[in-house]
């Protein structure tokens, strides 16, 4: 095991952070792996919003359905899918944007890139000791962060991400067996028995961590 995997493997979601505010330096790092990660051609179609201001993370707080993490977390980043930069590179180079981007499959493209974005922040956060916990409710208030952002054409909010030193240790959520999961050469169909399973260990996490967790159960 090395030290990217112990990283890996130890990753929770947060849900209770420190006031101690995130160093400038640290926050460039993530950035910087965010940047470094993967990405369709190289055209880069992820930006990322810092939102910092308290009165400014409330709002968000509320936007996404009131949860409280995203208050109390120092920094609340926002990806977004961005198509923006590509539109003006078509425009000075006087090549059509509609058959670049125009269609529906850059959708998936620009989401694909914001997960992927988004996950290696989520590494580097923790590999500096830092908490985080994604947050998908912004996409069904996009347009009400459209404004807030300042977003201008061609670029969609899809993710948030609170960033912090943890207040809380909710422990590692288990996951499937890797059995249920990942197949060699062909898909297997008849996981029942591992998903059973499965459904118990983690009806006993969270029947002993109630708070962690907001949806409560798997099948929602
Ligand atoms: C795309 C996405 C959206 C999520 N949205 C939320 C959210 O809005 N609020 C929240 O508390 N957790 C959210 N989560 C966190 C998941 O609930 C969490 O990752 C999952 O339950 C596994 O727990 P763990 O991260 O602690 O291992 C989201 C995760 C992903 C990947």
């Amino acid at each position: 095991m090395n030290e990217v995997m112990n990283t890996l493997l130890s990753h929770r979601s947060i849900r209770k952070y420190e006031e101690r505010p995130v160093e400038e330096e640290i926050l460039d790092q993530i950035v910087r792996a965010a940047q470094a990660a993967p990405n369709w051609v190289n055209l880069q179609h992820v930006s990322i919003i810092a939102i910092k201001d308290k009165s400014r993370r409330e709002k968000f707080s509320e936007l996404c359905g009131g949860q409280k993490h995203i208050a109390q977390a120092p920094i609340f980043l926002i990806f977004c899918a961005d198509f923006y930069r590509t539109w003006i590179a078509c425009q000075q180079k006087g090549q059509a944007f509609e058959d670049t981007v125009g269609q529906i499959d850059n959708l998936i493209v620009g989401a694909n890139e914001v997960g992927i974005a988004l996950a290696t922040a989520v590494a580097a956060a923790e590999s500096f000791g830092l908490g985080t916990v994604p947050i998908g409710d912004i996409r069904l208030h996009a347009l009400e962060a459209v404004r807030e952002l300042n977003l201008p054409k061609y670029v969609i909010p899809l993710l948030g991400l609170c960033v912090g030193y943890p207040a809380e240790n909710p422990g590692i959520k288990p996951r499937f067996p890797k059995e249920a999961v990942y197949f060699e050469e062909q898909y297997r169909q008849n996981v029942e028995a591992l998903i059973a399973e499965y459904d118990e260990i983690y009806a006993h996490y969270l029947k002993e961590r109630p708070w962690n967790n907001r949806v409560g159960n798997q099948c929602h």
